[in-house]
């Protein structure tokens, strides 16, 4: 069993991420349980290194060790029963994390301290808390204790170092990193894939998505945005094939992923054009291009009704995230999927 720590900067993508990306890489897993932010999954170990390399939401993870009741007691009874000898000639740290003030009066540098006791008896390992050679890793939330032994973490600060305004080319109404990362895992796609984003921008999906190594393409109406996202590419070495085009002809085919943060019609050019039509116009299109059974992770201001647009379109409603940006948009994200021929 896998636990793994989610991020709890929204409340329902971080577990559709993981879901996406291992429903993407084809990789079999069965979903055990869901607690805040905290995820367990039946699955390979080969899972860790996957969500290290493409997690946005994710923060880290590992084997399950012990699920205990949130009492002192309890912990020192599920800890006594764990076979320890996995951590032979190694040494180790605990660590335990508090998700959202879930069950205050246990005291989490206690149960570090009496887990480390534990583990120090029934084994000969040595307790070493600025590098271990094992992290023990706990989380307090809403279903108790979980303690997992740490076997990936998401480098989280490569997301701070790639800003969008540390680029090259910078264009207001770009998304930030972890946010454009999530949209191109929830389109289910895997390295070697073509994915395609109709309504580039700057490049800030394109470069999460060459990241992860798919084939990328990416579209824009306007000239600048073309040379600019050429530009952002440029700078971090990755391949792109960049189009200046409408997203109402798109001149691919065969597209395994889309992923797109189209106009809103308000800071963003719509060239005088209504949004809805926009993005009707693209569906239909998209759906010509798109390979049969896969998807297409796309935003709308929630009181354009995606869904209800997509359905009509042909496509079938995967899931849908709602997002407040500001007091007057909160923003859809929409998953949807174009059924099998
Ligand atoms: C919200 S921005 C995309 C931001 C992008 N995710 C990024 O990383 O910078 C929307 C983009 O759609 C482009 N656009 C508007 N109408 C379009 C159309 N019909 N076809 C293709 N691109 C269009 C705009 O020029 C703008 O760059």
């Amino acid at each position: 069993m896998i636990a793994i720590l989610l991020s709890g900067e929204h409340p329902s993508i971080p577990y559709s991420e993981v879901r996406a990306i291992l429903n993407g890489e084809n990789i079999k897993f069965i979903e055990v349980n869901k607690f805040n932010q905290l995820m367990i999954i039946e699955a390979d170990e080969i899972v860790c290194e996957v969500l290290r390399r493409r997690g946005a939401y994710i923060i880290e993870g590992g084997k399950l060790i012990l699920h205990s009741e949130p009492s002192i007691e309890s912990i020192i009874k599920e800890g006594q029963k764990i076979d320890w000898s996995f951590l032979k000639g190694k040494s180790f740290g605990v660590r335990i994390a508090r998700i959202k003030g879930f069950w205050r009066e246990i005291s989490s540098m206690e149960i570090e301290r009496i887990l480390g006791d534990i583990i120090k008896k029934s084994s000969d390992s040595k307790v070493n808390l600025r590098d271990p050679d094992v992290w023990i890793k706990g989380v307090i939330t809403d279903g108790g204790i979980f303690l997992y032994e740490c076997n990936f973490e998401v480098d989280r600060k490569s997301f701070y170092r790639r800003r969008p305004r540390k680029r090259p080319f910078f264009h207001p109404g770009v998304l930030d990193v972890k946010l454009s990362r999530a949209f191109v895992n929830l389109c289910r796609i895997k390295e070697g894939e073509k994915f395609l984003d109709p309504f580039c921008g700057t490049g800030g999906f394109l470069i999460e998505a060459a990241m992860m190594g798919f084939e990328v393409y990416g579209i824009d109406l306007d000239r600048r945005m073309v040379l600019g996202a050429r530009r952002n590419l440029d700078y971090y070495g990755l391949k792109a094939e960049l189009i200046l085009g409408d997203a109402k002809h798109l001149p691919i085919s065969e597209i395994d992923g889309i992923a797109t943060d189209p106009p809103y019609g308000r800071g963003t050019s719509t060239k005088g054009r209504d949004v809805k039509t926009i993005l009707s116009e693209f569906l239909e299109e998209a759906h010509e291009v798109l390979k049969s059974g896969r998807y297409i992770c796309i935003a709308a201001p929630r009181e354009l009704k995606l869904q209800e647009l997509a359905k009509l379109k042909g496509y079938k409603i995967e899931e849908s995230h709602e997002m407040r940006v500001h007091k007057s948009l909160t923003r859809s994200i929409v998953v949807v999927k174009k059924l099998e021929c």
